[in-house]
């Protein structure tokens, strides 16, 4: 079987949802206490084993670019102040692993962003992370996907159940259970179905582990829901033609993309922080009863 080596990451998205906050910078370069969200994603990727990433990028996304880089006079500053643990910190972003950035130029969807990747990944699997998607598991979510990939030798993509009133925000797959734990054949799968569509409450969260056909399929995917080029279409021919799994996986996502969800992962984050943690978890004691009355929208 195919060593999987490299990770597609799509970062060229708006995010809209995100507005004013992500008027000037990029939504992936919004912070959970001190590192941005997609350095979470990069470095379950590097603890998965992956070399390279392949980030699909826009205008105004060149901040991500250089989060991952060197930055000679920032390292020489912190070398003068003497302050090295910092120093350390930012050596080892920068030593993560290579990136590698392509640009899509029009919003056209997420199938043509993953689509654009085509030359830099070449004739072999590969795995996709979506930005959005924040995952904690004791075993980084793709590292138990490439496990399952070496039994199994097919596509895979990670789900979720989710509640039936939320199945129309996600792509759905039905399918049936198998002989791996967690894992379900897929045979049929909808870009944000509407309800009554399907009853399927298992919804496609953002991992996939894919074989390379995928783009030639992508690249003669037509525009589907929105009116964007879906990768769950691409996917529907790809589980015809090779066979496809869907993975639960073990651990907890965070909808990083939507305000609720991205507190979520903050508060999260900061409770098991190793300095943080404790101190803000007794304050989150004295705030359980709180009376603040402010209200925003
Ligand atoms: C994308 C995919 C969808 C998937 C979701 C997971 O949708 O198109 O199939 O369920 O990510 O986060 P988006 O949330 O980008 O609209």
């Amino acid at each position: 079987m195919q060593q999987i080596r490299k990770a597609v990451i799509p970062v060229a998205g708006l995010g809209t949802r995100f507005l004013p906050a992500t008027k000037a910078i990029p939504k992936e370069m919004l912070t959970i206490i001190d590192r941005p969200t997609i350095q979470y994603i990069v470095e379950e990727v590097v603890a998965s084993g992956i070399e390279e990433v392949i980030l699909i990028t826009s205008d105004g996304k060149s901040a991500i670019e250089k989060h991952f880089d060197y930055d000679y006079e920032l390292d020489n500053v912190l070398k003068e102040k003497n302050k090295l643990k910092l120093r350390d910190e930012l050596t080892h972003i920068s030593n993560l692993i290579d990136v590698v950035s392509v640009r899509q130029k029009k919003p056209l969807g997420l199938g043509h962003a993953i689509w654009m990747a085509r030359k830099v990944v070449g004739n072999e699997p590969f795995l996709v992370l979506l930005g959005d998607d924040l995952v904690r598991s004791e075993t980084p979510c793709c590292r138990q996907m490439l496990d399952l990939y070496n039994q199994v030798g097919e596509s895979i993509v990670a789900i979720q159940r989710v509640p039936m009133e939320q199945t129309c925000h996600y792509g759905i797959v039905e399918g049936e259970g198998t002989e791996f734990e967690r894992t379900f054949k897929i045979n049929r799968m909808l870009e944000k179905p509407s309800p009554g569509m399907s009853d399927s409450d298992k919804a496609i969260i953002g991992r996939y582990l894919l074989t390379p056909e995928i783009f030639e399929i992508l690249g003669r995917t037509k525009p589907g829901h929105g009116g964007e080029i879906q990768l769950t279409d691409a996917l529907q021919t790809l589980a015809n033609q090779q066979g496809m799994y869907a993975y639960e996986f073990e651990g907890r996502r965070y909808d990083a993309g939507d305000k609720l969800g991205y507190l979520k992962a903050i508060v999260d984050v900061a409770m098991s922080h190793p300095t943080l943690g404790k101190p803000f978890r007794e304050y989150l004691q004295t705030v359980s009863a709180c009376t603040c009355s402010t209200s925003r929208s």
